[in-house]
């Protein structure tokens, strides 16, 4: 049975694998890590600690009896470029902490890597997976960076740690903080609250995206594959739906009316160094991945829930 330690549990896509990962291995067997205390009831054991800190994540490991840790502290893409010192140091040394433990402990690791591991000089359309990875963000340097030290550590010392290139993950749970791909989450909200909606991106920014259900489907199937399956253990191209801010908006004004203004800050270059579109044919063949979410079910799926978290009719 699987122990399994989830870091940065209360983050946008914690926030979703942990009730995802108890709904599988049961509830019990989910230890959740975060620098923040869980909310009632959210996991049966929750330590809170800030990480990087190596012997606390050994205590934790010991303590609980751990085989499997998802990883997932990180700062994004945005945030990122305000401290790039702490970026580094965060995302990198927790992400060598954690691969450490690994060999120590015999431990299986999930960590998630992204679309901003590729950069301006990386093919745009259909990205492949074996392509240019020159990042111009520091959170890219750390993406990078560290899938190449997940392949080390395979290769090296036999670790078994898998990987995605998380797109854009649209989601109704956990707000995402201080990414680029941020937009297409936000717009949900302020199409409930307000019906306006000014985007930091321009309207034909097209950026690889993906509905949290399929991320979260597609993280645990990886994780599930046979190991004898796996030909990539730097990280998978992952792709779900690709589309532009103005598509998004005309699909949501099929429901409801909303005000779009256009006003690009920074984000738009970072956004303009990323892919259109990402080619996941390797993930397909290997471990069988398929997403199920285009863009209108996507739409129509955000806006049920959020009806229901924030109370709109
Ligand atoms: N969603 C992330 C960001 O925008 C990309 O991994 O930073």
């Amino acid at each position: 049975m699987a122990h399994i330690l989830v870091t940065g549990a209360l983050g946008q896509i914690g926030s979703e694998l942990v009730p995802a990962l108890q709904a599988q291995y049961g509830r019990e067997n989910v230890v959740t890590l975060d620098m923040k205390s869980q909310p009632a009831g959210f996991a049966a054991r929750h330590e809170v600690a800030k990480l990087p800190a190596k012997a606390v994540l050994a205590r934790v490991i010991k303590k609980h009896r751990i085989d499997t840790v998802y990883h997932l502290v990180s700062l994004l893409s945005a945030t990122g470029e305000k401290d790039p010192s702490y970026t580094w140091y965060l995302n990198v040394q927790s992400l060598k902490d954690v691969l450490d433990l690994a060999v120590e402990h015999k431990l299986k690791i999930f960590w998630p890597s992204s679309i901003a591991a590729f950069g301006p000089t990386t093919p745009h359309d259909q990205t492949p997976q074996h392509t240019v990875l020159a990042p111009t963000t520091m959170y890219g340097v750390t993406k990078a960076a560290g899938e190449l030290l997940c392949q080390y550590y395979f290769l090296k010392y036999g670790v078994d740690v898998r990987s995605v290139r998380y797109p854009g993950v649209i989601s109704a749970e956990a707000l995402p903080g201080g990414g680029t791909t941020d937009y297409a989450v936000a717009i949900f909200y302020e199409v409930l609250k307000t019906g306006q909606y000014e985007c930091y991106l321009k309207p034909d920014s097209m950026l690889p995206m993906i509905y949290m259900a399929d991320a979260m489907r597609a993280t645990i199937q990886l994780m599930e594959a046979d190991p004898q399956q796996l030909t990539i253990r730097t990280s998978y191209n992952l792709a779900g739906v690709s589309f532009t801010p103005a598509e998004l908006v005309s699909e949501i004004q099929q429901h409801l009316p909303l005000k779009v203004s256009y006003k690009s800050d920074s984000r738009q270059a970072i956004a303009d160094s990323w892919p259109n579109s990402i080619d996941d044919s390797v993930a397909r063949k290997d471990w069988g991945w398929r997403h199920e979410y285009d863009l209108p079910r996507l739409t129509t799926t955000m806006l049920e829930k959020l009806r229901v978290k924030l109370g709109v009719k």
